[in-house]
C-alpha cells in the first residue's frame, strides 16, 4: 500500500498516521463507550460517506439497528461538501454505492435514511442509545444536530461525534464551539478523546 506520494511533508505524515490508527482500531466513541457489550442497542450515524465508520460502529457496538443518515447530495448551504466533492453529483452517487457495498453484510441491521439529518430526526420514532454526528461540520449544523437528536436519546444513551479539533486548521472550529455551548448551557459533562467527543445522558 502506498501512503505517500510527492514530497513528504510532516503534517501529511502525521495526518496519514492518525488516519491509519483509526482504520486499525475503533475510534474512541465506540472503543471507550459505556454501551460496549450492551445488548439490543439502537443507534444512528449522521454523515456516513463511504461507510467506514458505520462499519466500525456495527462491529464494535453490535447494535440491533443502525440508522445510516446521509443525503448524498450537494445542497445549497453545504460549502464543505462543495470543496470536497465539487459541484457534480457523480462522486456522491459513487460514495453511496461504495458505502452500501461495504455495509452489505450488515444490511439486516441498517435503516438507510437518504435525507438531511434535520429531516431524518423527525422520522425516527424510537428512542436511541447512541448518535454519532459527522455530517455537516459548520457550527450551525452541528448545533442543530445536537439539539435535534438529544431528545431522541434515552437516559444512559451517548451523543457524540467526530472532528473535535482545530489546531491551525480552522475547518472544524464550529464543532468545538457548538459542542462546548451545548455542554455549558445544559451543565453536562463533556468527554473528549481525540478525534471524538461525547456526552452521556444521565
Ligand atoms: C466526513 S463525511 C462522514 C464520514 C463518516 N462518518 C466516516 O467517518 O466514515 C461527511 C458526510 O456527511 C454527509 N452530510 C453532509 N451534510 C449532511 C447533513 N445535513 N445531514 C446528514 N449528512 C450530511 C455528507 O454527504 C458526507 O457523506
Amino acid at each position: 500500500m502506498r501512503f505517500f506520494t510527492g514530497e513528504l511533508d510532516e503534517n501529511r505524515i502525521i495526518d496519514v498516521l492518525s488516519d491509519l490508527k483509526h482504520r486499525v482500531f475503533p475510534r474512541p466513541f465506540e472503543r471507550l463507550s459505556p454501551l460496549r457489550g450492551a445488548q439490543g442497542l439502537v443507534g444512528a450515524e449522521i454523515g456516513v460517506c463511504g461507510g467506514e465508520h458505520a462499519l466500525s460502529l456495527l462491529r464494535t457496538l453490535e447494535p440491533d439497528r443502525l440508522y445510516c443518515i446521509d443525503p448524498y447530495s450537494i445542497y445549497e448551504t453545504y460549502d464543505e461538501g462543495r470543496s470536497h466533492y465539487g459541484i457534480d453529483q457523480t462522486p456522491l452517487d459513487e460514495t453511496e454505492k461504495k458505502a452500501r457495498a461495504l455495509l452489505a453484510s450488515h444490511a439486516d441491521k441498517i435503516v438507510w435514511v437518504r435525507r438531511l439529518s434535520s429531516e431524518a430526526a423527525v422520522e425516527i420514532r424510537e428512542q436511541l442509545d447512541f448518535v454519532y454526528i459527522d455530517g455537516n461540520h459548520a457550527e450551525s449544523f452541528v448545533r442543530e444536530d445536537i439539539r435535534a437528536y438529544w431528545p431522541l436519546l434515552r437516559r444512559g444513551g451517548v451523543l457524540g461525534g467526530h472532528d473535535y479539533y482545530n489546531g491551525f486548521q480552522s475547518e472544524h472550529d464550529g464543532v468545538i464551539a457548538a459542542v462546548i455551548e451545548f455542554a455549558v448551557d445544559n451543565g453536562l459533562k463533556l468527554k473528549v478523546e481525540l478525534p471524538d467527543w461525547w456526552i452521556v445522558k444521565s
